[in-house]
């Protein structure tokens, strides 16, 4: 039965293409099916069945492209059912890539061979278009640079001043007022997007003295222009890294198509939108008398530090607006969500806040004592981190601790969000959401409790050794004042289905898929 179709489908072929002989037609056939055969032959079974199957030029790229929706859960369950918690992703066309969770490798990766694991030229290439030469985007001098000038914006003076006043009128102006009248009108709003608003005006504030009034205390809030350009360029160009080949999105860049044609906008939307923001500062710095006496923002410190060039100030422009705004939000908006699953930790973060609130306002030294809602914060992003993974790129051969071997060019990430749930490393209650696994009975009397830190490599939220996160503390600060000032007065209730479970997904950041709808409720 099967001869025959055949006999017969090539019988009609030679009628199609008469001047093709037998001679050339049926070797070439053979060599063909041959391919097709070596190219899909099953591989050698994984170790585990729970590890993808690895087929020749292809690699594991079937798999990744059926989880890609879920490509963050889909890599931490690699990650846990490996053996030393790392396993030897296969890229197409023989790349590998290490996904590891293992706290040994990642202090190799981000501190002991730290030399050895840089942003790397793949990476640079990828997201040059958006993050250009920007501290997120760069490894070496420049990068040193960046890091030391901008180190200055986070001592304890400028923190203060941040709390004290950026937060504080953002929050008292705009977010509380605007809080109290969706309460009032019962109406649904998207949380992530709004604190999203307020991390924007906050980063804009600090960082470049420029007020952006993204967020406003009343409804509706308008989707800004800027805000469509940046979502967008991030997603689009983080999207890039999921193409079969980066040869795929460097033709539709080179044919102006796709997302590639929209990605262009984007990009100089948010290009335009920086470069208001350093000709403002630009021209308020020359209309000072003395320029040392004005360096007290980021930006001005970058623009009195001889580095002129505008697109390189631009770059740094991006690289903090995208550091302030989707990292803080992104934390805050799975904080409300878990606290609405688990009344009895929001209970206790309640007590914490009208203890310190009893007779003042919250300010930046009660910020800083709230030691259960900082812990309850850190379990938050235990299990929602706002960078879920973290790539570097190997300079040389290098062996890992756990003996995985590394060839110079491979791409190693360390993956807190696997990390945040592995078994070995929180023990058998890692599924639940426990502040207290993050404190002990304080000794001194003056508090309840005290605060038991993780070591940063085995709890890599905010990267580790000489690149960990220059904002850390600020981010505290700025998540503890706003839960302290929201939750004092209102309840936050997601408005979604009895049982759904909102998606985990990343493009650079976290978000929560679809935003965060929610309902206000005003506290008894
Ligand atoms: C919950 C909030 C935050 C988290 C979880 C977080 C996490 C991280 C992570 C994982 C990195 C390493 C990224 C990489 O190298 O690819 C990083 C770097 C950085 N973060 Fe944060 N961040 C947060 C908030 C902030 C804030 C509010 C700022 C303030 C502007 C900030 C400023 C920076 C800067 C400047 C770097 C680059 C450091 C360097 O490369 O030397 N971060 N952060």
């Amino acid at each position: 039965m099967i001869s025959s179709s055949f006999s017969t489908t090539m019988s009609c072929f030679f009628d199609l293409f008469p001047s093709l002989s037998h001679s050339v037609v049926f070797p070439s056939l053979f060599i063909a099916i041959s391919v097709v055969f070596f190219l899909f032959r099953s591989s050698p079974p994984p170790p585990s069945k729970n590890l993808p199957r690895v087929y020749p030029i292809f690699g594991s790229y079937f798999s990744f492209f059926a989880n890609l929706k879920r490509r963050i859960d889909w890599t931490a369950d690699l990650v846990r059912n490996s053996p030393s918690a790392t396993y030897v992703f296969h890229r197409p066309l023989g790349g590998r890539q290490v996904f590891t969770g293992n706290p040994a490798n990642v202090q190799h990766i981000l501190k002991t061979h730290f030399s050895n694991y840089e942003k790397g030229g793949v990476f640079k290439m990828t997201l040059r278009d958006v993050l250009g030469d920007g501290i997120f985007n760069i490894d070496g001098e420049s990068w040193k640079f960046q890091r030391q000038v901008a180190s200055h914006e986070f001592n304890t003076r400028s923190l203060r001043k941040f709390i004290e006043t950026v937060v504080d009128a953002e929050l008292n102006e705009r977010l509380l007022p605007l809080l109290a009248s969706v309460a009032k009108s019962g109406s649904v709003i998207d949380m992530q997007d709004i604190l999203q608003r307020f991390a924007f005006d906050n980063i804009c504030k600090i960082a470049f003295g420029y007020d952006a009034e993204y967020l406003s205390p009343s409804l509706p809030q308008p989707r800004a222009k800027f805000a469509e350009a940046f979502e967008d360029a991030m997603r689009i160009s983080s999207q890039r890294f999921r193409e079969f080949l980066p040869v795929i999105w460097r033709i539709k860049r080179f044919l102006k198509i796709g997302s590639e044609k929209r990605l262009r906008v984007a990009i100089s939307e948010v290009r335009e939108f920086a470069k208001k923001i350093v000709r403002e500062k630009k021209r308020e710095l020359s209309e000072k008398s003395s320029p040392e006496s004005t360096a007290d923002d980021l930006l001005s410190r970058f623009l009195s530090s001889g580095h002129s060039d505008e697109d390189f100030v631009i770059d740094i422009v991006i690289s903090f607006i995208l550091a302030g705004r989707d990292t803080t939000s992104a934390a805050l908006t799975w904080y409300f969500w878990l606290l609405h699953k688990n009344p009895e930790v929001d209970a206790k973060v309640q007590g914490e806040i009208m203890e310190k609130s009893d007779t003042h306002a919250v300010g930046y030294d009660d910020v800083k004592h709230m030691v259960y809602t900082h812990a309850s914060l850190c379990e938050s992003m235990r299990f929602y981190p706002p960078v879920p993974l973290d790539t570097k790129e190997a300079v040389s051969d290098d062996v890992l601790e756990d003996g995985t071997v590394v060839k110079k060019g491979m791409w190693v990430t360390y993956h807190p969000y696997a990390m945040g749930r592995l078994e070995q490393l929180w023990g058998k209650d890692w599924p639940e959401f426990r502040p207290e696994r993050w404190l002990r009975e304080a000794e001194d009397g003056s508090e309840k409790w005290a605060f038991v830190n993780r070591d940063a490599f085995t709890y890599p939220v905010f990267q580790a050794g000489p690149r960990v996160c220059l904002g850390k503390e600020m981010a505290f600060l700025q998540m503890k004042r706003v839960v302290a000032g929201v939750l004092r007065q209102f309840r936050v209730v997601p408005a979604v289905e009895e049982g759904a479970e909102p998606l985990f997904i990343s493009y650079l950041s976290s978000k929560m898929e679809g935003g965060f709808p929610v309902r206000i409720v005003v506290r008894e």
